[in-house]
């Protein structure tokens, strides 16, 4: 299932509004016999269209052939009337809303209409959203601003909180674009100030404190990907942070109220694409593709489906969010071809959306990366000619030190869930764990590599490299543990204000933690099914679950160099571990020769004993802040943590040191 929110239509007719209302430069079509028309202002020429705006056999030919589902279709902006008497503009909107219907009643199900409204009357607009909803609308789509009034405007809150209750999906597109006079030329209003208007407009939302009353239940949506939004947050965010003029009305920064609204994915670069994920989250992008229009995706999904987002998230993106949006249960149905038919008569939005979503564009999105390179749009943010100090970059793509440290979207990543001060310090001591986690497991993975080829025997030298990457290891284990010390400047009442927000999320979900263990050896099963409820996360942990670990290749390589006998087929754990332990004691007695190999050992003793060390300095933080409360996550808190104490990475290296014999050296001289 493919899903479309953002296209546009034209009735193949209607009324002369001119001759109608006495007044002149309203919007007619002047058809050109060659299967496009001409909409004219007046007597001025706005825009070619295609027929596919007016004909629903075409558009459903050409939703086949990009290969999309369903494509949700509104009015085009210049057909709103806000500037108008709102009389005129309620009877405007009623034809553009009928003859959407009516074409949609003509598309299987495959078009899904939402309305306009005369948005400069609230009672008339909400009176029409109303009456749109029941004769079959899924939504309305709404101008960001009408006259002088933007988004903020108490009226139009009053309207959109009529749309929650009303369960209407709400597409906010640009339109009527500020400073025409200075953009006369190069269709700059589309590229300059379309996405200026869309970022006012969620600003203005924002920062007059409308998402603190409206309800959560409000599905909107800005177009063209929230404009420049995204890429401003952080600006915005600052001006919130550092000069009380900004903040306006919001109780809570701009950053927290992201997660109150979606956008589309017209941003036509896989960089914006990128940005808008990390800043939005893939919740909430849905595919828009401003269809048929010349500035909108010409492959439609294309963008997402070329993209290297995972299938899951490509199908959030290309269905799923716009299911949600749409308030379309992905079971609707399981009606044959001819009910579905039927059923579409009655309700035009009605389709049946259970099948698997595959990319659209015919190909299933799969344009090569040549193609990509052949139409200049960017392929791969880490191609190689990219790297720092490169030679070979392009001047529009020379780094620097935030694109290449992605120090922009890295900033971007923090956002509290309230005002208190000490939640930043809270989620970027998280964070910087996870950063070290994700160092501790390439490097670890690096190690058993080289133990793995000890193992097969192809380079003995290896173990040197072992232990040297163990040593980085171990150095930061050492500022892992701490770096505790940072947390601790946090007092428990500030935790507490914001504590009750965090559940059920908890440092048991913290999945690479979870890698560390497995892949030091420390495998228990019930940790795999703690992430069971996500799939990607599962893989991940189950692949380390059966991989062979750290623990295992450094006693294969132990065996391949001879220092570890074979072990007996019918052995017990315990004589396995006896003969474990007595080949490193054997490898401790003969220093002479194993230095390399004593290294190594010393190098996993000493990072177990620091796993020990984080482990109680976890619990010595988690007693003085929340003392003996249960955690977020449901265990019994420091009493649970304090069991986790006598876990061994290494057990065999401990127990090697109490078999040792006395040496028999000679003193040196
Ligand atoms: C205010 C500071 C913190 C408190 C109060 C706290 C509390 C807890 C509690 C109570 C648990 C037990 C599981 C549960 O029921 O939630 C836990 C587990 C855990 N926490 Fe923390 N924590 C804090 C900071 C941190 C930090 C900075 C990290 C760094 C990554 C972290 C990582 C973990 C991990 C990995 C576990 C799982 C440990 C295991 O199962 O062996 N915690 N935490």
């Amino acid at each position: 299932m493919v899903i479309d929110i953002h296209s546009h239509f034209f009735p193949e007719s209607w009324p002369d509004f001119s001759v109608r209302f006495g007044t002149p430069d309203w919007p007619w079509l002047k058809h050109l016999g060659n299967g496009e028309a001409m909409v004219m202002v007046g007597s001025r020429e706005f825009r070619r269209i295609p027929q596919v705006c007016w004909d629903p056999v075409l558009r459903l030919e050409e939703l086949d052939r990009q290969g999309l589902d369903v494509q949700v279709i509104s009015a085009t902006p210049v057909l709103f009337s806000y500037g108008r008497p709102a009389e005129e503009a309620l009877e405007v909107a009623r034809i553009f809303n009928e003859a959407a219907l009516e074409m949609c009643s003509r598309a299987h199900g495959r078009l899904i209409p939402i309305c306009q409204v005369p948005l400069q009357d609230i009672d008339l607009a909400c009176a029409e959203l109303t009456r749109s909803m029941k004769a079959g609308h899924r939504g309305v789509q709404i101008g960001n601003h009408v006259g002088m009034k933007n988004l903020d405007d108490p009226g139009i809150i009053t309207f959109l909180h009529h749309c929650a209750d009303e369960g209407a999906a709400v597409l906010v597109h640009p339109w009527d674009m500020m400073a025409p006079e200075r953009m006369p030329n190069y269709m700059m209003p589309w590229t300059v100030a379309m996405p200026a208007e869309t970022q006012l407009a969620v600003s203005a939302l924002i920062l007059s404190g409308a998402f603190d009353t409206l309800p959560r239940s409000l599905r909107i949506c800005f177009a063209h990907g929230g404009g420049s939004f995204a890429f401003l947050l952080g600006r915005l965010q600052n001006a919130w942070t550092h000069q009380p003029l900004c903040r306006g009305a919001s109780q809570f920064p701009p950053m927290h109220y992201v997660d109150r609204f979606s956008v589309d994915s017209a941003v036509f670069d896989q960089r914006s694409l990128k940005l808008l994920i990390d800043v939005m989250g893939e919740d909430r992008i849905m595919l828009g593709s401003d269809y048929p229009y010349p500035l909108g995706e010409q492959h439609i999904g294309e963008l997402i489906c070329t993209s290297d987002l995972p299938a899951d998230s490509k199908t959030k993106l290309l269905s799923s969010n716009a299911e949600r949006w749409l308030g379309v249960s992905t079971t609707t149905s399981d009606m044959d071809h001819e009910s579905r038919a039927g059923q579409a008569k009655r309700d035009p939005t009605m389709r049946d959306t259970t099948t698997a979503v595959a990319c659209p564009s015919g190909d299933n999105g799969s344009h090569s990366l040549e193609q990509q390179r052949m139409s200049g749009a960017p392929v791969d943010m880490q191609a190689p000619d990219r790297r720092f100090g490169g030679h070979d970059l392009s001047p529009e793509i020379q780094l620097t030190y935030g694109s290449y440290l992605h120090v922009p979207e890295l900033l971007l990543l923090q956002q509290p869930s309230s005002p208190t001060h000490d939640e930043l310090l809270f989620i970027i001591i998280h964070q910087t764990y996870e950063l070290w986690f994700k160092e501790l497991l390439h490097d670890l993975d690096a190690v058993v590599e080289s133990l793995a080829r000890v193992a097969s025997r192809q380079w003995h030298d290896q173990v040197y490299e072992a232990a040297r990457l163990l040593r980085r290891c171990t150095e930061i284990m050492r500022v892992l543990v701490n770096q505790f010390t940072i947390l601790e400047t946090m007092l428990p009442t500030h935790f507490m204000a914001f504590r009750g927000k965090l559940e059920p999320a908890s440092g048991f979900q913290s999945e690479q933690f979870r890698e560390i263990e497995f892949l030091c050896g420390l495998k228990d099963e019930k940790f795999l099914r703690q992430h069971a409820r996500e799939p990607e996360a599962y893989a991940r942990l189950e692949r380390r679950f059966h991989a062979p670990s750290l623990h295992d290749v450094f006693f294969d390589a132990l065996a391949a160099i001879g220092k570890l006998p074979a072990i007996p087929q019918n052995a017990s754990e315990d004589e396995r571990f006896q003969l474990r332990a007595e080949a490193i004691r054997n490898i401790y007695e003969d220093e002479h020769n194993y230095r390399d190999w004593i290294d190594t050992c010393e190098r996993l003793t000493e990072f177990d004993e620091l796993m020990v060390a984080w482990r109680l300095r976890h619990i010595q933080v988690v007693e003085r802040i929340i003392g003996a409360r249960h955690g977020t996550g449901g265990s019994e808190g420091a009493a649970y943590l304090r069991t986790t104490l006598a876990k061994r990475l290494f057990p065999e290296l401990w127990e090697a040191r109490t078999m040792l014999h006395q040496p028999d050296v000679t003193p040196a001289r």
